[in-house]
């Protein structure tokens, strides 16, 4: 699975699931693009330390100038790029609750962050994934961090539940916008992971909520963070160069789509 002398940019990579995929791409040859609007000095050591290269820097995804900005980074540095994984999210920092109980506030960041974000993030990286010098098999990919949130219908959470089912709508659409541009778009859904995020969002309730997630699952056992990294990178790879508008069920055998 190649993703070797490829440049992907990788959203919310401070921690959590960001922080593994760039660890493991950067593994795997590519050279990795670390955006949050934490400090990601912790995931650009651990590429390092993969024997990886990658390159910091701060943004907000809400922001247009700022997302245009890691993309310069990612040409400046590499010279090119080839991918684009919209992982960044507003998850461990939500407060679930009934429908009627959201607070206003949350439920427009929450689309501010996890849909329009996407959308800037890829308004930024098209132009650029276009250039990318060699369109080899598969092109550009775009990889969209969704969740069996949307694909399940998660209750008390429903502004996190729109969200991550217009991930998979931004999915669907630019999917077949970008095909004449050999450029893939494919979302990820999936369960709980073990993340400081899944410990943040669910509080007290973590270990009620992770049996119950497991009682939907054919698999018997909770997701790590490296259950997804596999299918992120196949995903970010020549040997996916047929697959695009698709949600990748990562959730044990609970939704099958
Ligand atoms: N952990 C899970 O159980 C799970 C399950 C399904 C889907 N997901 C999705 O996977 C992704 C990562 O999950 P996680 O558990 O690692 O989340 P997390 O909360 O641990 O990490 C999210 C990262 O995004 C960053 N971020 C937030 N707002 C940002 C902004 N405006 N601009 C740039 N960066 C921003 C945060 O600083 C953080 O580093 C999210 O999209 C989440 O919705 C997670």
């Amino acid at each position: 699975m190649s993703v070797a002398g490829k440049t992907i940019a990788i959203t919310g990579a401070a921690r959590g699931l960001g922080q593994e995929f760039a660890r493991y791409l950067a593994r795997c040859g590519a050279d990795v693009v670390l955006g949050d609007l934490n400090d990601c000095a912790a995931t650009l050591a651990l590429v390092e330390q993969a024997g990886g290269k990658g390159a910091a820097v701060r943004l907000d995804v809400t922001d247009p100038a700022s997302a245009r900005s890691m993309v310069d980074a990612a040409v400046d540095r590499f010279g090119r790029l080839d991918g684009l994984v919209n992982n960044a999210a507003l998850y461990g920092a939500l407060h679930g609750g009934r429908f009627d109980a959201i607070d206003d506030a949350e439920w427009d960041a929450c689309m501010a962050v996890n849909v329009k974000g996407i959308w800037n993030c890829c308004k930024a990286a098209v132009p650029a994934m276009r250039q990318a010098p060699v369109q080899e098999a598969g092109g550009g990919s775009i990889v969209n961090i969704a969740s069996l949130a949307a694909t399940y219908g998660m209750p008390f959470g429903l502004h996190y539940t729109a969200s991550k089912a217009a991930v998979i709508g931004i999915t669907r659409g630019l999917a077949r916008e970008l095909g004449r541009d050999r450029i893939r778009v494919n979302a990820l859904a999936p369960s709980a992971v073990l993340t400081e995020g899944t410990t943040e969002f669910f509080g007290d309730k973590l270990d009620r909520a992770l049996q119950a997630v497991k009682a939907q699952q054919t698999i018997q056992r909770n997701l790590v963070p490296g259950d997804l990294t596999g299918t992120v990178a196949w995903l970010l790879s020549g040997e996916s160069g047929f697959v695009t508008g698709q949600t990748i069920a990562l959730d044990g055998g609970t939704v099958m789509l």
